[in-house]
Order: C-alpha cells, then structure tokens, then sequence
C-alpha cells in the first residue's frame, strides 16, 4: 500500500488554502483528492492490548469525541477562498472512508508518567483507494459501493494512548462540511502521510484562578481547547494573595473564610473533575500553591500565620499587590500548617501528577521587617530562614513522591538550594533561563515579554489626583499587549547549545487574571496560546532550520481559529476577512 500511496503523494498539489492543520506535524504530506467520511465510520483499535482496559476506554472515549467534532462542527472553509469560488468538491464521489484503524504499538506507562517518560509520536496515514464511490445517502456521503472498489480507510499508529489522541486531534482538522452535497463531510487532502511528535514535552497554559473566580465549567473548557492546541499542561495558580478558592477538608477554614465568596470554591470533587478531565484528553493538570509570597487570603483564616498583612495604604512598600502580606518564616505554626495542608491535598494530586508547584516569586523584603522572628530586611539575615522555610516544603513534597517546581527568583535572586530534580519556571528573560540551566537544574520557560497573555491591558489600580500624571497614560508594567506573532517569535531554546536545550523541558504561556475571567478568557487565550503551541509542538524553526513564517502560519492559524469558534471557544480573529479570501494578498 505504502509503495502505491508513495507515488500518489509525489504528485502533490498546493490547494489554494484549507489545507490547516495547526499545531503542523513535524512531516505532512497531502494531495488533492476528495475523500468522505462515511457518518457511520468505525474505529478499529486493534492492538495487542485487549486486556489494557483504561487504555481502552481511554482511545474509545476519545474517538467517541472525536467523531462529535468532526459531525458536528460544521465548518464550511468559505472564508478562505477569493468571493465566489466554488471550493465544495463538484460532486459527491470519492472513496469514502468506512474504517479508522488504530495500532497501540505499546502499553501505556502507569500513569502519571515523569519527564522523558512518555511518547507522543504518531503516524496519520489516510490513503486513496481504487474504487470509486457515489454518495446517495441520507447525508449524501452513504457509499455506494461502485465497481471494484473497497472502502477508504484512515490508519494510525502511535507508541501511547496518548499518541492516539494527538492523532484523532490531527484528524479533525483534515475534514469540511460539505452544504451542497447534503450535509457529508469530506477531506480535499488525500492522500495523507503525516509523521508527527512533539519538540518539547511540556506544553502548558499558567491559567491564575485566586485574582478572579473561575466556575469549574470554564476550566474543563479550557482543558479541551488546550488538547485541541496539542498541548499537555494546565498549570492551575490555585491561590493566592486576594482569594483562597481550593476546599482544603483537613483546614476547612482556608475557603470557607478565604475564597471571595460563598459558594466560589472548589470542592475535592471539583478538583477530582479538573483531573480527570485534563488526564482523559491529554492534559496534566499542575496545581500552584505560592509561597510565601501571595499568600495573604491565608490570614481569613489564620492570621497569626502571615506577616504584614494588608498594610494600607502604603502596601507598595510591602508587596507587588495588594493585599499585603507573607507567611512568617521560621515559624513552627507555619511549618505545622504547611505540613498539614500538603497531607491533606498532595495524595489526593498525586495520581494525577508527580508535580507540584511551590511558587516562590516576588518575595518582598521590608515585609519580614514586620515578622517577629524575622525583623528585618538584611537578604543575608532572610536568605536562610527563606531557606529553611522551602527545604521544609519540599522535604515534604519528597514525602508523597512530588516533585517541585518553583519560580525562577527561588535559584537566580536567592540562591537556594533546591531538590536537584527540582523544576525552574523562568519568566523573566532569556538570560535567566540560560542561568538555571547553568545551575544543572531543568527549566520552563515563558518570558513575560513574549508570552505573558494578560500583558497590555492597562492598569488596574485607582490612581488619587496625586499620582494621576505620574501613571498617565496607565499603561501596565508590561504593555504592550503580545499579538500572536510575537508569541509566534519566541523560541524557548534560542541561543542555547544542543546540550542545554535539552534542560528546556518546554514552556508556558500565561494568564495572570487582574483583568481576565470567564467572560473575556476565551478571547485573551486564544488564539495567542495557539500560536505558543504551534513553537512549542512543531519547533520555532522548521525541518530545514529555519523560522517558521507568518505567510505559513497565518492561513493555518485563522482557519484553527474557525474550528475554535465553532467549538465554543471565543478566540480572536487573525485578521480581516478579506486577506483570509485573498491569500498572499496581505504581506508586506
Ligand atoms: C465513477 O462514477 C461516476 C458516477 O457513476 C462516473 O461518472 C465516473 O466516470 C466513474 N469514474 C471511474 C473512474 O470509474
Ligand atoms: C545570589 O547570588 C547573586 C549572584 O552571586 C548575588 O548577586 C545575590 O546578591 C545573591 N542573593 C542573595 C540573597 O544572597
Ligand atoms: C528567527 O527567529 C528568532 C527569534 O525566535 C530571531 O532572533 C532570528 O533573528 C530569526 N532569524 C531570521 C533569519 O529571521
């Protein structure tokens, strides 16, 4: 079959356009041939793992998704022809595809698996068979056999369950809704080789749900627009400064009194959902418990805990935020409490993740010249009680098996010693990325001048008639807002020796939510997250070594972003309609 299709694909034509895939395969090969999806088309998941029943289960739930989509999203591709084009295939004859045949070449690793323990790869084969085919159904696409034909099929291989979903996502993007030929849906891409497997292995979203509250609904929401993008983390900063919404059943007075409101926390159960919601479609969920900074909605509940808390109104002098506020250091009340918060929740994680985010950004100083067992200010009197107190936290994350990560400031401004496995979140620059590599520790990446999401919207805070022509015109700390290609330029491993790029375990993009939640999320994430996907899944650069370009990417970004839509996902428009209908017509 191989040698046949070979010849096919040789022959290969540029369509004009709807030809997205996003994020691109690391190796795609297509032509021009018209294929149906038969709508009672099976999947076959014939591996040698009949008795591997969660892997099972897994592939069929997420085929039994994947066939959701693919019928009912509905996407006519009219935007990205020139006015007039007749872009539906003429008739509706083709090989229409009966069978999706899914090959598990292994079994899946116990989950949750560590870095460098799973693999993503897959193959996507969708090849033109001989015969020919009328569509007369219900849908116009029920095949008719015609005279010495079989039926199409698509073929997949992949190493892991996890492997087959990034197929079946890679799947839904190759088809169209066919209006004219009675609701059928059809591919003008076959035949189809496509080889594909991640650059790096962390592809995640830091999504802050503590500034605002976000329902449960809008997360698993978000859970599936990531899979969609290929990407395979959500990073949850569950708390912080301004509210506590994580149920915590052994301290039941951390959200009772320290969420925003009755009602907006989230229950063991909720949080249970968020983790098997993400763990079914691909997507690790990493909860972030900053400390010890961010952590004044601590004191709602347990005053004596926290340091400095809401000093107003010069809280500047005490945190980046209000409400001021830290936990005490070298307290064995704090020590006691943290002991117990991570007894209560790292079990109930542990199945899902063997990571756990310690925070650690944004220390403020003067604040421990408030701490009774601090009083000061001095770096070298607060370097090891900082010390003491995240040796104190990691030792019992080692306890359940977890292992940490931490902001950046944590290694680069305080120089501490860390867990030699521990995992660094860069966001300050390139420079410091390049640092933590040099200090032998693995790292993230997501510099806040490329991929902070909630960047270029403006201040927040109310400015007296004092300080009003100070601030005029109230841009933010990190205006401008980053537009989707400048996500696009960032390349998490730039400048790095092949050796160090292999510390980059990936990248995040980020969501801090001072002005983002449920109502405009969708449209601040997406499609930027998207194009952060794109570098993170297919690489900055492309086979060849070179950057990808926005010619390329641009088409196959605005018609991923119509699937979005159409998906419920309120993502942004690339650009104006008429370049969509006007491919090359918009370069400079
Ligand atoms: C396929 O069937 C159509 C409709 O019957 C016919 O017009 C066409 O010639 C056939 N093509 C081949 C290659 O047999
Ligand atoms: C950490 O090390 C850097 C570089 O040597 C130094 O500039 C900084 O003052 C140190 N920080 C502390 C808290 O000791
Ligand atoms: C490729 O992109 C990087 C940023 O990721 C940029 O620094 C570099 O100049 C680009 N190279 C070319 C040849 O455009």
């Amino acid at each position: 079959m191989i040698s046949k299709f070979s010849i096919a694909i040789a022959l290969l034509a540029l369509t004009t356009s709807a030809n997205a895939l996003w994020p691109i395969p690391q190796s795609y090969k297509h032509g021009d041939t018209t294929v149906w999806l038969s709508p009672d088309v099976q999947l076959v998941f014939d591996s040698p793992l009949e008795t591997h029943i969660a892997t099972k289960n897994k592939v069929r739930e997420a085929w039994s998704r994947t066939r959701g989509i693919i019928f009912q999203e509905r996407f006519v591709p009219w935007k990205f022809y020139p006015r007039g084009t007749k872009f539906e295939p003429e008739n509706g004859i083709g090989t229409v595809i009966k069978k999706v045949f899914v090959e598990q070449t292994s079994v899946d690793k116990p989950e949750p698996v560590r870095y460098g323990e799973f693999d993503e790869s897959y193959t996507l084969t969708v090849p033109v068979t001989g015969g020919n085919f009328t569509s007369l159904g219900p849908y116009g696409v029920e095949a008719t056999l015609g005279e010495g034909g079989e039926p199409g099929a698509v073929y997949i291989t992949a190493g892991s369950s996890l492997g087959v979903l990034h197929a079946f996502t890679t799947l839904t993007q190759l088809f169209y809704y066919s209006n004219s030929h009675r609701g059928g849906v059809y591919s003008k891409l076959a035949p189809v080789e496509i080889n594909d497997k991640p650059k790096f292995q962390h592809r995640g979203l830091n999504l802050d749900v503590a500034r605002q509250w976000y329902p449960k609904e809008d997360i698993l929401k978000t859970i599936d627009a990531l899979s969609w993008n290929k990407m395979n983390r959500l990073h949850l900063h569950v708390t912080d400064s301004q509210s506590w919404p994580l149920e915590i059943p052994a301290l039941p007075d951390l959200a009772a009194k320290g969420a925003y409101a009755d009602g907006l926390t989230y229950s063991p159960q909720d949080l249970q959902d968020i983790l098997t919601w993400g763990r079914s479609r691909g997507v690790e969920v990493i909860l972030e418990i900053d400390m010890p900074g961010h952590t004044t909605s601590i004191a709602e509940a347990y005053p004596e805990l926290i340091t400095g808390r809401d000093k107003q109104p010069d809280w500047v002098r005490y945190a980046a935020q209000p409400p001021s506020g830290s936990l005490k250091l070298r307290n064995p009340a704090v020590k006691k409490f943290l002991t117990t918060l991570f007894d209560d929740l790292l079990p109930r994680l542990r199945s899902h993740s063997q990571y756990f985010h310690t925070g650690g950004d944004e220390v403020n100083k003067n604040v421990y010249n408030l701490d009774e067992n601090i009083k000061s200010n001095d770096p070298a009197v607060l370097q090891p009680a900082l010390q003491d107190f995240v040796s104190h936290a990691h030792t019992e994350l080692g306890r359940h098996g977890v292992t940490p990560l931490v902001w950046e400031e944590m290694l680069l401004d305080w120089n501490l010693t860390l867990p030699k496995d521990a995992i660094v979140q860069t966001w300050m620059s390139g420079e410091s990325l390049k640092k933590v590599i040099e200090k032998g520790h693995r790292v993230i990446a997501g510099d806040y001048s490329f991929w902070y999401l909630d960047c270029g919207r403006g201040q927040w805070l109310d400015f007296l008639p004092a300080s009003y022509k100070y601030f005029h015109p109230f841009n933010d700390y990190c205006s401008p807002s980053k537009n989707w290609r400048l996500v696009y330029s960032y390349d998490p491993a730039a400048g790095l020796t092949q050796e160090q790029a292999k510390q980059v375990l990936g990248g995040e993009v980020h969501a801090w939510s001072e002005q983002i939640d449920p109502v405009n999320i969708d449209s601040v994430v997406w499609p930027r997250a998207s194009a952060a996907a794109e570098v993170l899944w297919s690489g900055r650069t492309d086979a060849a070594g070179n950057n990808r370009t926005f010619p390329d990417a641009s088409p196959r970004l605005a018609e991923f972003r119509e699937r979005l839509v159409l998906r419920g996902v309120g993502a942004s428009p690339i650009q104006q309609l008429w370049c969509h209908q006007h491919p090359g017509g918009c370069q400079l």
